[in-house]
């Protein structure tokens, strides 16, 4: 297939993928808040435990939930299913066009490990399998009973797998992969547990049977666990396109705190739909967790190179970044450079920052500056056709650090 037909192919799933997402992750908050916003039903028929009137789009709705189940089984039953289902497929085809098949440019880092493309493909779909049973397993154990208990490991075993994978792949492929698993895992919570039990459950109740209430308990936990994960998830699947957010040195630590945050937004917003209040702590929680995530992404990877600078480079490169002009330039790194300047780059298809230029840190931006002076102020050949729209301010801006600290 040429390039061009294969960028639109992977185009055209991320497209879909983010419709189905947006559906799967719709219906599933406007669930959780009605499920916990619902109100005691009065001169209801037998059965129904709660109540809530709504009203959008020109009309009011009045739902009813029956805890268990009406006595009988209406016809036209609708399921929520697909959302999931086509989101997982649409993702896993994505991951297949362009991490699999682009292996070597995403996710093969051999500075990290020296692997073989087939071999970065059989670790991705092992990982994606094998994390799905290790954490199915754990939630049918006896740890199944204490959910405080599973949750702090389910959340330790998703942050180990995260630093196991930085020592496999790129920042951005370990990334990647672990919002996979995530992601998989709620899948196949629906898919494996969630539907199938309530499928029990529907049959039971036609059987004239009381439904098995373990059934319940069980889907109970593993909704419990997708409302708490969705978050996280998307972080990780957009992370891939901030390398500030992998392409640092403590990029597990991110996906920790990422995971934090997303519990504790989840909460505020389940707190208010049970109506128990604003819980606004989270949100204190959530701000700190956001600077920390911040700060350690200014730790850029260990640079093999780097490392062995004289005092006379050091104390030249602390000059650089000591000047008065270097914070608007780091700004304007940042905007315009970083993109394709950072390792791995997230532009595109570049697998390495290109030249070996490194622009993700204040040392090594003060490292490049004689060079960033010549391609972005002195000839324009940075960025590339001026794709990320560096302007002539800006320009002048680098110039004038440039000659404060003595390029000329
Ligand atoms: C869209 C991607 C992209 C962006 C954005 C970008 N660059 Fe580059 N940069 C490249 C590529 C590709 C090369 C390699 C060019 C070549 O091979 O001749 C490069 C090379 C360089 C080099 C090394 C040049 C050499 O020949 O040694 C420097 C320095 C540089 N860029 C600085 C910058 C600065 C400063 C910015 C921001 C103002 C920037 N780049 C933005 C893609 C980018």
């Amino acid at each position: 297939m040429s390039p061009l037909m294969w960028e639109w192919v992977s185009f055209a799933l991320r497209w879909v993928h983010v419709i189905t997402a947006i559906a799967w992750i719709g219906s599933s908050f406007y669930f959780i808040a009605l499920d916990l916003g619902l109100r005691r039903a009065l001169n209801a028929p037998r059965g129904v435990g709660g109540e809530a009137w709504q009203v959008h789009g020109g009309g009011f709705y009045h739902i009813q939930k029956y805890m268990v189940a009406p006595e009988g089984m209406p016809e036209d039953l609708t399921w929520f299913k697909w959302e999931a289902y086509s989101t997982w497929i649409s993702g896993f085809a994505l991951l297949c066009v362009v991490y699999l098949a682009g292996a070597d440019l995403h996710l093969i880092d051999t500075s990290v490990l020296d692997l073989a493309r087939w071999q970065a493909v059989i670790i991705s779909l092992v990982v994606l399998a094998a994390g799905w049973i290790v954490y199915d397993l754990a939630c049918r154990s006896p740890l199944g009973r204490h959910e405080a208990l599973l949750a702090v490991i389910v959340f330790g075993y998703f942050v180990l797998v995260c630093l196991i994978l930085t020592y496999v792949f790129t920042g951005r492929g370990a990334f990647v992969l672990t919002g996979a698993l995530m992601a998989s895992a709620m899948t196949g919570n629906v898919f494996f547990v969630i539907i199938p039990n309530q499928k029990k459950v529907v049959a039971s109740l036609i059987a004239g049977r009381d439904p098995d209430p373990e059934l319940g308990r069980e889907a109970k936990l593993r909704s419990l666990h997708n409302n708490y994960l969705t978050l996280p998830v998307l972080f990780m699947m957009l992370s891939t396109h901030n390398p500030l957010a992998f392409a640092t040195e403590f990029n597990w630590v991110i996906a920790a705190l990422v995971m934090v945050i997303g519990v504790v937004v989840r909460h505020f917003f389940n707190t208010m739909h049970a109506h128990g209040g604003y819980a606004w702590w989270t949100w204190g929680v959530a701000a700190l967790c956001g600077i920390g995530i911040a700060w350690l992404s200014s730790f850029p990877a260990p640079a093999p190179a780097a490392t062995k600078q004289s005092a006379a480079v050091r104390s030249s490169l602390a000059a650089a970044i000591a000047a008065p002009e270097f914070a608007a330039v780091r700004d304007i790194v940042q905007i315009r450079c970083m993109v394709c300047h950072s390792d791995p780059p997230a532009w595109g298809d570049l697998a390495a920052p290109p030249k070996g230029v490194r622009l993700d840190s204040d040392e090594n931006i003060a490292l490049h500056a004689t060079d960033i002076d010549l391609q972005a102020v002195r000839s324009r050949s940075m960025p590339p056709g001026n794709l990320s729209g560096l302007t002539d301010a800006e320009r002048t801006q680098i110039a004038a650090w440039a000659r404060a600290i003595g390029v000329d």
